[in-house]
């Protein structure tokens, strides 16, 4: 019993951060940061969290389904950001949404997040354990950021998108996915929990990366990837509408179709006005093609996602 997705849903912070307002907190510009990531604004928290935007984002994925949040049987949220450990940001969302039947936890595998999501998810419904999942990708990452590290803070934004799956008689497509641990140091972030006194004022406790190094490492392992999860499921290149990859920059995705020799418009992109918001950057952009009317019934789409770990991952889907 494979599964698709029925509805999709996303929130963004009301308050829109241009490239200009970096220049009070580091030694930057506006032309320095388009050109090397394509990012023009990002949405940055205020009043919003990372529960209260998932909430957002389930409703109206729920709403754009016409389902009940009665009706979901396991709820996963894709999350680095969430403003409680315990309880999980999963059951928070299951609370205030009234989801009660559902199973809930909370996932972290970073920028891969949701991708890791999604194939649990599909997994779950295709051996017939749960017939409807919601899975939420949802970062404040301008709480992990250090706002003095000119190398990092411009690229992240804030915001949650969510799908909603149910089973059916579509097509079940293999995932493909890797981790490699020993690459542990190119994104770090230590826990903020770990014992030392100054931990809050200390750049280490910020979102540290080696931005040569993930770059590098994106640009190699998502074509190959993608050629992976296609080879698995015999399908050719030319079967897939759009490749819809985790929005880290521009230079990347353009540099993912160039070796996989795609015309850069079946890689959507939203970095320019959501920076990168880790786990909820694919289901953002999926909402905002499905909302804009750009996604059609029988569209085989690759999805990718990777980040920290390290990790990188794609599943192919049918909308
Ligand atoms: N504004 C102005 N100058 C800057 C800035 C900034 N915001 N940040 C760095 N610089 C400077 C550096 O200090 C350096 O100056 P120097 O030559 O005087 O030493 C110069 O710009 C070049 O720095 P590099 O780090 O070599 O710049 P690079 O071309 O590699 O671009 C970037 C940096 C954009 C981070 C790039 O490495 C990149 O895109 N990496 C991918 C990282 C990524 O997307 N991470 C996302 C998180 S992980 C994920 O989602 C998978």
């Amino acid at each position: 019993m494979a599964a698709f997705i029925c509805g999709t849903g996303s929130c963004l912070p009301a308050y829109r951060m241009t490239n200009e307002e970096w220049t009070q907190y580091v030694e930057t510009s506006d032309a320095w940061i388009r050109e090397r990531t394509g990012i023009e604004s990002r949405h940055i928290v205020r009043e919003e969290t990372c529960v209260s935007m998932a909430v957002q984002a389930a409703k109206s994925a729920l709403e754009q389904a016409d389902m009940e949040a009665g009706e979901i049987d396991l709820l996963v949220v894709s999350t680095i950001s969430a403003e409680h450990i315990l309880p999980c940001a999963a059951c928070e969302v299951q609370q205030q949404i009234g989801a009660a039947n559902a199973v809930c936890f909370d996932l972290n595998a970073a920028c891969s997040g949701f991708l890791m999501a999604y194939h649990t998810a599909l997994s779950g419904i295709e051996t017939g354990m749960y017939k409807t999942a919601l899975i939420i990708g949802s970062e404040c990452m301008s709480h992990l950021m250090n706002w003095k590290d000119r190398g990092t803070c411009i690229l992240f934004g804030d915001g949650a998108g969510a799908v909603i799956l149910k089973n059916s008689s579509r097509p079940f497509y293999l995932p493909a996915g890797h981790s490699d641990g020993s690459k542990k140091d190119a994104l770090l972030l230590r826990s903020r929990h770990s014992g030392e006194i100054d931990n809050f004022t200390d750049p280490q406790y910020y979102m540290q990366m080696d931005g040569q190094a993930v770059f590098k490492f994106a640009v190699r392992q998502v074509p190959e990837v993608i050629r992976e999860v296609l080879k698995k499921n015999g399908l050719k290149q030319e079967d897939i509408r759009f490749f819809i990859l985790h929005q880290a920059n521009r230079r990347i995705t353009e540099a993912v179709a160039r070796h996989l020799k795609e015309p850069l418009d079946k890689f959507p992109m939203n970095v320019d006005h959501c920076g990168n918001t880790s786990s909820a950057s694919i289901p953002i952009l999926l909402d905002e093609m499905n909302r804009k009317g750009e996604l059609h019934r029988g569209d085989k789409i690759v999805l990718a996602g990777f980040g920290a770990g390290l990790t990188w991952s794609a599943a192919v889907l049918e909308w």
